[in-house]
């Protein structure tokens, strides 16, 4: 018989009689510390792979635990557990640990994030999308091009306003408290309208999914087709924990700046 080990608590036993093992549930209920390996993270759930270079950690770091990979990189432990524990348990929240909190950090972070997305993600999605248009000859491909591309841009707008006006605005922020400056510069810009403006890009993902699942018609090459699908789906949960960062670390953060400040 297999040893799923620690996993067997995720299975779920379905009407059928068989199980499957459920590890995004395992990784819900797990809290990440200090002391937990970072290659069990890893292992566990592959959406911490991302995680990775966005706090410039190169995978080959053994048995070592999260502590001490991050005592080596210079990261504080606090900070990056914060981070991985939003990022793959949804039903984490951050509360008090928010106050110290390193904000240039965070926004580093950010940052990185959206470096990964307009660097790596975007470009490979849209080679998939050239190599599907030449392999399958139907002329519904165009249709699916013009709906990725839209959306394409959408998503750089979207990443383009936080890294021109809201992540300077938070900076700017930290920066004036770190100085302790006697009186604050005026700005004329607040949280609460990122907060309003920051809508859901992952969700018209959506569209795209149905597109290629459900309307577009069968074509010679299965493969490309569930290779796309599997890169979207992965960009949409990627840009769906990438939001619970902005709206449960950064804005409270900037909330609690705003209020120093006011
Ligand atoms: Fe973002
Ligand atoms: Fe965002």
């Amino acid at each position: 018989m297999i040893n799923f080990g620690v996993l067997d608590i995720c299975q779920n036993l379905q009407d059928n009689g068989s199980f499957t093992i459920d590890n995004s549930d395992f990784m819900n209920q797990m809290i990440i510390s200090g002391n937990t390996k970072l290659a069990d993270i890893v292992m566990q759930d592959k959406r911490s792979l991302v995680l990775l270079p966005r706090f410039d950690i190169d995978l080959g770091f053994g048995d070592r635990t999260v502590k001490q990979v991050c005592q080596q990189k210079n990261i504080h432990t606090d900070f990056f557990l914060l981070m991985v524990n939003v990022f793959l348990n949804k039903n984490y929240f951050p509360d008090r640990k928010l106050k110290n909190l390193d904000v240039d950090m965070l926004l580093r972070y950010l940052e990185n994030s959206h470096r990964y997305y307009l660097e790596e993600k975007i470009p490979y999605l849209e080679t998939l999308i050239e190599e599907f248009k030449k392999v399958v000859k139907n002329p519904a491909t165009l249709q699916l091009e013009k709906f990725f591309r839209q959306y394409i841009v959408e998503v750089k707008e979207h990443l383009a306003y936080e890294d021109q006006t809201a992540f300077p605005y938070v900076a700017a922020l930290s920066e004036q408290i770190k100085q302790n400056a006697a009186h604050f510069d005026d700005i004329d810009y607040n949280i609460g309208v990122f907060e309003q403006r920051h809508d859901n890009i992952e969700e018209k993902l959506n569209d795209l999914k149905s597109l290629l699942i459900k309307y577009f018609p069968p074509s010679d090459d299965r493969y490309i087709r569930i290779r796309i699908l599997n890169e979207l789906m992965d960009f949409e949960d990627d840009l769906i924990n990438h939001a619970r960062i902005e709206d449960k670390v950064l804005i409270p953060i900037a909330e609690q700046l705003e209020k120093k400040i006011s």
